[in-house]
C-alpha cells in the first residue's frame, strides 16, 4: 500500500468534479485529504463518497470552505460537527476519530488528522491584529472567511484556533509510537506560506504550530489551502503542500491522478514546485 495525499478539490467547479469522476481506483492505497472539498453539504458528501469508494481508506480534515455557513444553518463548532457527520457517513476518518496506525513499506506509520485554524498571527510586526483586515484591504485583499467562517461559541476565529491548537498538542504529546504523518489544512509554519498575495497570509495558519515538527517529531506534514504545490524539507521534516486548487491552478491533461502526492513511500525530492 501507499499513502497518497490531495487537497483543495473544490468540487464546486465542473472541471474539478470531472477530475474526481475520472480518478482510477486505488484499492490498496490510503488517501489523505487536507480540506476544501466545498462549502456545500451535498457536494462535500458527493466528493467524500467518490473518494471513499476508490481507496482502501480516506482521512479528511476540514478546510475553511467546509466551515463556511452560507445563509442559514449551523455556525462555528456546530458547523464543524455537521461536516464531520457528513464525512463519517461517507466512510472517511476525521479529526474526531482515533488516529489510524498503518503499515507502509514495512514501517509503522501514525496518521494524525488535525483540525486547525488561523489566528491572524502570520502578519508583519508593525500591523496589530485588529488592523489586519484593513491592512489587507488596502491591497485589495479580503478573505471570504471574514464573512462566512463563524466561530460560535468562541468569541472569534483566533480564539477558536487557540483551543484547537491546545487540543492537538495534547493529542500529539500522547501519540502512539511510529513514523508520524500530520494532516492539516494549514501549513504549520509561516515560512511555508509561499503565495503571490502576501497580505492573505494572516488567513493561512498560526505561529502556534511553528515548533511542532521538532517538538513532536513529525516526519511528514501534509497541508493545502495555498493552492501552490510544494515539497520543502527542513530540519528533518518534509512539508508537502498538496492542493489541486481552482481550475486555473492545475492542468487538465495530467488529471487528478497526476496530482496525487506520494507521501509514504516518498517521491525522493527534498524541494520541488509541482506544476
Ligand atoms: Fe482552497
Ligand atoms: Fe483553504
Amino acid at each position: 500500500m501507499r499513502l497518497l495525499a490531495i487537497s483543495d478539490l473544490h468540487v464546486d467547479h465542473a472541471a474539478n468534479r470531472a477530475a474526481v469522476e475520472a480518478l482510477p481506483e486505488h484499492p490498496e492505497d490510503w488517501l489523505l485529504v487536507a480540506g476544501d472539498l466545498s462549502h456545500d453539504d451535498d457536494r462535500i458528501a458527493w466528493a467524500a463518497r467518490r473518494l471513499v469508494e476508490r481507496f482502501a481508506g480516506v482521512v479528511w480534515v476540514p478546510g475553511n470552505h467546509e466551515l463556511w455557513t452560507v445563509g442559514d444553518g449551523p455556525r462555528g463548532e456546530a458547523r464543524y460537527a455537521h461536516v464531520v457527520r457528513i464525512l463519517r457517513e461517507a466512510g472517511a476518518l476525521t479529526p474526531e476519530d482515533p488516529w489510524p496506525v498503518l503499515e507502509v513499506a514495512g514501517e509503522r506509520v501514525v496518521v494524525a488528522p488535525l483540525f486547525l485554524l488561523y489566528d491572524l498571527s502570520f502578519r508583519p510586526p508593525e500591523v496589530p491584529r485588529e488592523r489586519v483586515a484593513a491592512w489587507a484591504a488596502e491591497a485589495g485583499i479580503r478573505s471570504a472567511d471574514e464573512r462566512w467562517l463563524h466561530a460560535e461559541p468562541h468569541p472569534d476565529v483566533p480564539a477558536w484556533s487557540a483551543v484547537l491548537a491546545e487540543r492537538a498538542e495534547a493529542r500529539l504529546a500522547a501519540r502512539p509510537p511510529g513514523r508520524l504523518v500530520v494532516l492539516s489544512h494549514y501549513p504549520l509554519r509561516e515560512d511555508l506560506v509561499l503565495i503571490g498575495i502576501p497580505r492573505y497570509a494572516p488567513w493561512c495558519g498560526t505561529r502556534r504550530t511553528a515548533d511542532w515538527p521538532r517538538r513532536f517529531g513529525i516526519d511528514v506534514a501534509v497541508s493545502g489551502h495555498l493552492h501552490v504545490r510544494t515539497t520543502i524539507t527542513r530540519g528533518g521534516t518534509r512539508f508537502e503542500e498538496v492542493s489541486l486548487g481552482y481550475p486555473r491552478h492545475w492542468r487538465r491533461a495530467r488529471g487528478l491522478e497526476g496530482y496525487l502526492r506520494p507521501i509514504l513511500p516518498g517521491h525522493g525530492r527534498p524541494f520541488w514546485y509541482w506544476r
